[in-house]
């Protein structure tokens, strides 16, 4: 018999579900948690480990026993066909090992073949394919029940909304299946929201799995399609079984049926080689355009997985590997602000350096006033950092204010050049309107020869804060005038570099429109919308020349977008750049689009609505394609809107306004498909 717990145990059991309960809520309800997950997963340990002794104290409303989080008000609850569930963690390669002997163990086997893969940090949700058709898409919920998020599934581009059925027959695999995975973020996607969110002055998020989640879960799914997320793959279910005899030829099979699964899986003879996995790994994640925070490790042989079978909660088949996590907790010494291309005042934290993955950080952005607000923070205060990839780390929440503590205050002349700071009522940008701030030529430069701009390899903050201070680059075309000798000069500069960078320079005149127009800079035009310009405008000038009712003509281009880029070149100095440009034999045209035929000339398209064969800017593209334009907004001058399933407000306009509403049957007809 085992031995009565004493009280002192029953009260740190009580302790830790309370815990953790509210640590879930911040963290699956809110998307907003207030602990490392380190120090939640450690709570759990704690509880798993004295319900382990005291199996008598196990409830059934343990967070133990308890899969995932509560779903949100507002969708239905759909019953998963068989639970998603969880995976049991590893914290070390010891606690790696001695899973793969309990493993060979209970298998009877000498040595396992192993399957290991990324552990994607992201939202788990399952896709229900009938007939080769997307039909619905589910979180993962509680592991029992999801919410049913099909719009929002369909808005994400990596989910395919049909297989092809030569495919199906080819990977031998019926018409209809389920396929899990993981919803992600790019890292680049993450950074590029949250600078667009320190600009409009809306909230910022915390890393890239929460605003992921976080977009899955909004009942509006064009929030979904504006977020860019993506889907990776890694298990295939018919009839709630794997369909093959190894998980590899499951990952295999999904890459064939064209969803996005990685490539970066291993078959691992033994556990030894999945830890060197795990370390290669290790090193390598920073590089990785998304986040992972741990590797899986799958039993290969689905044979093996059904001897082993499943606990309550997770598959004795599989393990997650977790590294341990980039958060660290520091003090801000002070709060300075950096001024950006646009003149925006950004407000930086001077940490007390500390250590975070291998790397020392001492800075730490903090977006804006309102998010300094929003933490609560002051100068002195003690906060927990992370560190996701290459980004420059976020202050998450305070944990212990400064005994000394002072409160920042936006200056009220610009660091740079003095001049006085502008900051309109109501607005959270603060803003050095100079035109001739050395900070803000400087960032521009920087942003127009960076990598996913005009890409000028060798143009690093060095070389141009020398240039800019020198006064020999006063706007980017003055790049293009740049000699040798006067390259040669300056600091950290060889006469090889020299000519490296001079060759750069010439180079990027090649780059294509769409760089061009990114790299100016115009405020709200990402990397995205200078492409739709792009394919929509044939060259700078036409662009330039374009009122705001032609700009809207262009899809995802709205009122904001075109009156900053009307704004953008009304600005006789932006002008002159043009053309200075120009002179200097930057010149890029639009790349010639296909056009299949002239059926659809003159004629106006506004799509609404997910679309089930194609999505909408494939559809938009097919317009084109014919002659015809794609607008983002109904008015009296649209000829046909185009309703998918959900369609948003656009559908009620057009009805509104008597404009040809048709299906998507409707729209393929129209032509000739
Ligand atoms: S397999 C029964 N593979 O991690 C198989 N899960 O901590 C269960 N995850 O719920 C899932 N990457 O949301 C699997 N390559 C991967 C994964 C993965 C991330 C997530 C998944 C799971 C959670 C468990």
């Amino acid at each position: 018999m085992a031995k009565a717990a004493p009280a002192s145990v029953k009260k740190e059991i009580e302790e830790l579900r309370e815990k953790l309960r509210y640590h879930e809520y911040r963290y699956y309800v809110l998307d907003d948690p207030e602990i490392s997950d380190a120090a939640y997963d450690r709570m759990m340990s704690r509880l798993k480990e004295l319900e382990a002794a005291y199996p008598e104290l196990v409830t059934p409303d343990s967070p133990t026993v308890r899969v995932g989080g509560a779903p949100r008000e507002g969708f239905s609850t759909v019953r998963h066909a068989r639970p998603m569930l969880s995976l049991d963690n590893a914290f070390s390669y010891d606690a790696l090992r001695e899973w793969d002997r309990r493993v060979r163990e209970l298998s009877g086997q000498e040595k396992i073949g192993y399957v290991a893969e990324h552990k994607f940090d992201g939202l788990s949700i399952s896709l229900q394919y009938e007939d080769g058709i997307l039909s619905r898409g589910v979180t993962r919920g509680d592991g029992t029940t999801g919410e049913e998020v099909t719009p929002n599934a369909k808005a994400i581009r990596s989910i395919p909304l049909r297989v092809d059925a030569g495919i199906l027959k080819k990977v031998k695999l019926p018409p209809d299946f389920e396929v899990r995975g993981e919803v992600m973020m790019t890292k680049k996607a993450f950074e590029a929201l949250n600078r667009e969110q320190e600009r409009i002055g809306g909230k910022i998020f915390v890393n890239a799995r929460n605003s992921a989640a976080g977009a899955v879960r909004v009942l509006d799914s064009s929030i979904t399609a504006a977020r860019r997320l993506d889907f990776f793959a890694y298990y295939l279910l018919v009839d709630g079984k794997v369909p093959f005899a190894k998980h590899s030829e499951s990952l295999q099979a999904l890459k064939q049926l064209r969803f996005r699964a990685s490539d970066d899986w291993k078959l691992c003879a033994g556990i030894e080689a999945v830890v060197a996995y795990c370390e290669d790994w290790d090193a390598k994640r920073e590089k990785l355009p998304y986040e992972i925070d741990g590797v899986v490790i799958k039993v290969n042989s689905v044979a093996i997985q059904n001897e082993l079978g499943y606990t309550a909660k997770a598959p004795r088949w599989a393990i997650a590997y977790k590294y341990p996590a980039r958060q660290e907790t520091t003090v801000v010494n002070d709060i300075i602000v950096q001024v950006g291309r646009t003149g925006t005042l950004t407000p930086v934290a001077v940490l007390e350096p500390v250590q975070v993955g291998g790397v020392t950080v001492s800075r730490s952005t903090l977006h804006n006033m309102d998010e300094i607000e929003r933490l609560g923070l002051q100068i002195g205060d003690t906060v927990l950092i992370e560190r996701a990839g290459e980004v420059i780390p976020h202050v998450l929440k305070v944990v212990k204010e400064g005994k000394n503590r002072k409160p920042f205050r936006m200056p009220k002349h610009c660091p740079e050049c003095g001049s006085t700071i502008h900051h309109v009522e109501g607005e959270v940008a603060y803003r050095c309107v100079n035109a001739a701030c050395p900070a803000k030529r400087r960032e521009s430069i920087l942003h127009f020869a960076g990598r996913h701009a005009m890409n000028i390899d060798g143009l690093g903050d060095k070389i141009v804060d020398q240039l800019v201070d020198k006064g020999l680059v006063k706007d980017v075309a003055d790049l293009y005038a740049l000699k040798e000798d006067e390259l040669a000069g300056l600091e950290r500069m060889a006469e090889k570099s020299a000519q490296n960078l001079l060759e750069e320079i010439e180079a990027s005149k090649k780059n294509s429109l769409a760089r061009l127009i990114y790299a100016l800079g115009i405020q709200f035009v990402g990397e995205r919308t200078a492409q739709l310009l792009a394919e929509h405008f044939s060259s700078l000038e036409e662009l330039a020349a374009a009122k705001e009712e032609q700009l809207e003509e262009v899809p995802e281009v709205g009122p904001k977008v075109a009156a900053s880029i009307v704004e953008f070149f009304s600005e006789p100095a932006n002008r002159q750049l043009i053309k200075k440009l120009r002179k200097a034999g930057v010149h890029p045209t639009a790349e010639k689009r296909v056009v299949k035929s002239q059926k659809l000339a003159g004629k106006s398209f506004v799509f609404t609505g997910s679309l089930a064969n194609r999505s909408r800017e494939e559809a938009g593209e097919l317009v084109i394609q014919h002659g015809g334009k794609v607008s983002g907004s109904v008015s009296k001058k649209t000829d046909y809107v185009v309703v998918g399933t959900d369609p948003g407000s656009k559908y009620e306009k057009a009805k509104e306004l008597g404009v040809t509403i048709l299906t998507e049957g409707g729209f393929e007809k129209l032509l000739g498909l």
